[in-house]
């Protein structure tokens, strides 16, 4: 194939050296044996918007990822580009864009990171949502909306969602953003009472990551779960969190949150690519190794 027409996939974010992504979709080409590129690039807020101009010009650019801090500038893009880009039901209802890729001439912004929420769960603990009667999520930030969506995608009637957040006001606001029913914003008063009487518990707060002011909010609230309640984090720098620690001591299930990285990739890769990859444990040791080296 010449050159100039091997699909070009990239990631955007400011920083970008930590990601992950370039990894694990090169991983995948040469797995397919196919011919592709994936690579990151720094791009700076000043310079989204030339970077995104150039893109839907070239429709020999297949599209790619966006990542911190450009989620929601992208989507808001994407909404003043009229007849030449859509946005997909979940990057709207989410106010952010973590895929783009083509439909013909159309530019497509997504959000697919809900889906590798649910993804990694269906893979580690396929029962995960037969009970989300009390589901406790922890954080009301970006990367919770994602996970609230995907919970509640899942749930069934009358189940409910306890958002709990050190600024309750900003819990209060996603559920009316979110128009979600059955959902309750606390403040971190009520974190352990909702804990002993969770059913489904997710950590969404950059608490307990590597190289962030550690806590002990979150393993008290974990050392209440009860015996078989599956908890996750969506944190996995490092991969078992003083969160899932604290939840496995007290009985909990579970389950750590790479999966998630790697199942969000998914949906981008096909699009792009072809090809529908398979999340394998080699591409997890891949970058589980790659976490060590730093
Ligand atoms: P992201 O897009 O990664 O979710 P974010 O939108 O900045 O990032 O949200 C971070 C989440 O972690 C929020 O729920 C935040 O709580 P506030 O809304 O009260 O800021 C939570 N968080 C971050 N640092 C925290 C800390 N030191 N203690 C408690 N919660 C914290």
């Amino acid at each position: 194939m010449a050159e100039h027409c091997i699909p070009r996939a990239f990631v955007i974010g400011d920083p970008i050296a930590q990601s992950k992504s370039p990894l694990i979709h090169n991983h995948w080409l040469t797995q397919a044996g196919l011919q592709g590129h994936y690579e990151a690039h720094h791009i700076v807020p000043d310079k989204l918007q030339c970077f995104l101009e150039k893109l839907l010009a070239d429709p020999h650019r297949p599209g790619g990822n966006v990542t911190a801090p450009h989620k929601e500038s992208v989507h808001h893009w994407l909404k003043l580009q009229s007849d030449k880009a859509e946005l997909t039901a979940m990057a709207a209802r989410l106010g952010a864009v973590n895929t783009l890729y083509r439909r013909g001439e159309v530019l497509i912004g997504d959000n697919t990171d809900g889906y590798g929420f649910a993804a990694n769960l269906d893979e580690h603990a396929p029962n995960w949502d037969a009970d989300l009667s009390e589901t406790l999520v922890i954080g009301a930030g970006g990367a919770s909306r994602a996970v609230i969506v995907a919970l509640d995608h899942r749930r069934h009637p009358g189940e409910v969602i306890h958002v709990v957040n050190r600024t309750v006001g900003r819990a209060q606001a996603l559920i009316a953003d979110l128009q979600l029913v059955d959902a309750q914003a606390h403040s971190f008063d009520e974190l352990n009472r909702l804990s002993s009487t969770a059913s489904f518990a997710v950590n969404t707060t950059s608490l307990g990551m590597s190289g962030h002011q550690s806590s002990t909010i979150l393993t008290d609230a974990a050392s209440q779960l009860r015996v078989g309640t599956v908890a996750t984090d969506i944190v996995y720098t490092p991969l078992m969190t003083p969160f899932l620690v604290a939840a496995r001591q007290a009985g909990a299930t579970t389950i750590d949150g790479l999966g998630m990285l790697l199942h969000q990739a998914v949906p981008g890769f096909e699009a792009w690519f072809g090809v529908r990859p398979t999340v394998t444990a080699d591409v997890r040791k891949m970058v589980l190794e790659a976490m060590e080296v730093g």
